[in-house]
This record gives C-alpha cells, sequence and structure tokens, in this order.
C-alpha cells in the first residue's frame, strides 16, 4: 500500500486527475463530503488530504510515503525528502513586491513582512542587504500599505492580489511548481512501486 498525502484544494485536485491518468484511481475521493482518507485497495494506494504546506511534514516523517509540495515549501522548511518529480503544475513565482512607485533606499535596513523567513533571508543575505524579517502568516500584502514593512516576499499567481491592493512585483526571487517527493526510507524500501508510479506519472504528462 502507497500512503499519499495530497495538498487540500486545487492543486491537490489537479494533481489527483493526474494520479487517477496514471492508473492510480479511488473514485470515493470524488464524493462531496468532508472526508480526509481514501483508499483503494484493489489499486494499493491510500490518499489523505492536508494542508499543503503540511504535505512535506507527513512525508518527512513517514506517515506518507509520497506527496506533492510546491517548490517554496522544500526551500523554505528544507524537509528530509526525496524530490523525484517536477509536476509542472501549480506554477506561480517567488517575488519581493512593494507599493506602486516605491523607491528602495540601500543604505537603510530592509523591513521584510513574509511567510517564508529562510527564503528572504536567503535572498537578502546572497544579495548583501541588511534586513528585518517580519514574520506574518498570511494576508502578507496588507504591510507594506499600512506601514508595518517596507516590501513583501511572497508568492505571486495571477498577480491579482497584488494590483487590487496597488502593488507591484520589484524583484522576482525564483519560479515555483509541484513537485512528487518520497519518503526517504519508503523510497528504498517501496522501491519499485514509488518507481512505477513516478514512470506512469511523468508518461502521463506528455
Ligand atoms: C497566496 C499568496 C498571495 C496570493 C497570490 O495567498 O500569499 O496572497 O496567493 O495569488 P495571486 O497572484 O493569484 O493573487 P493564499 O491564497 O495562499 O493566502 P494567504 O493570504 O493565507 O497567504
Amino acid at each position: 500500500m502507497l500512503n499519499v498525502a495530497l495538498p487540500k484544494g486545487r492543486l491537490g485536485e489537479k494533481v489527483y486527475d493526474m494520479f487517477e491518468k496514471a492508473g492510480y484511481e479511488c473514485p470515493s475521493i470524488r464524493e462531496k463530503n468532508r472526508k480526509l482518507l481514501f483508499t483503494n485497495e484493489e489499486k494499493g494506494i491510500c490518499y489523505f488530504w492536508v494542508k499543503p504546506s503540511d504535505v512535506a511534514i507527513y512525508v518527512e516523517r513517514g506517515a506518507a510515503d509520497i506527496g506533492v509540495a510546491g517548490k517554496d515549501i522544500l526551500l523554505e522548511y528544507e524537509p528530509e525528502v526525496y524530490e523525484l518529480l517536477d509536476l509542472d503544475i501549480g506554477k506561480c513565482m517567488m517575488a519581493v513586491a512593494a507599493p506602486n512607485g516605491y523607491i528602495d533606499r540601500p543604505q537603510r535596513t530592509l523591513r521584510v513582512a513574509t511567510k517564508f523567513e529562510r527564503i528572504a533571508a536567503g535572498y537578502y543575505a546572497s544579495i548583501g542587504r541588511d534586513i528585518d524579517i517580519i514574520h506574518l502568516n498570511g494576508s502578507i500584502e496588507i504591510a507594506p500599505i499600512v506601514g508595518l514593512s517596507d516590501v513583501i516576499v511572497d508568492i505571486v499567481e495571477t498577480g491579482s492580489t497584488l494590483r487590487e491592493n496597488n502593488l507591484a512585483v520589484y524583484e522576482t526571487i525564483f519560479p515555483i511548481s509541484a513537485r512528487l517527493i518520497a519518503n526517504k526510507s519508503s523510497h528504498k524500501f517501496k522501491n519499485e512501486a514509488i518507481s512505477r508510479l513516478v514512470r506512469e506519472i511523468a508518461g502521463g504528462r506528455t
């Protein structure tokens, strides 16, 4: 049996579609209810929905053999997992954003609001800029508007959240997409099943 942690939400549904297309269907997952765990004994697969930012924890600790997590989560938390495949979905980018017309003053410590502390710290260290990190848990876009920070480091997908709040991308940091990840010991002990799944998913995409 392969245990698969799927990110709850729109991305997770796309991911499940890929698994289904690759022959790992579990029809009960399509039923509209609040259940979180679905098993297809015949196919030897068990799916569960978890918060997207928690997928890597389930996989790292072996509660899930495989899972799907954004590159942003993998770079921020650096979980001890194998990254097996770029699924080429859930595409967005990590960016620095600021109010329209923002002018940077390089001699001043920059106040950066973000959920992604490690990524922000790494990025500004790489360009030799002193920053003061303000950790927030969501709605990051409000921080520079009300004067809590100068800029934000956050995910930009369509750009509408920025536009509707009079913010704009100031610098892009890296592109993001969803990655198939595996627990290290599952990868060793369930290698055949995991390798077959990776092959079938990679084949189904083209
Ligand atoms: C993410 C991100 C931005 C938004 C970007 O937020 O933090 O706020 O999506 O998407 P867009 O460019 O398509 O507008 P999320 O919905 O995860 O909520 P959050 O406020 O809890 O971070």
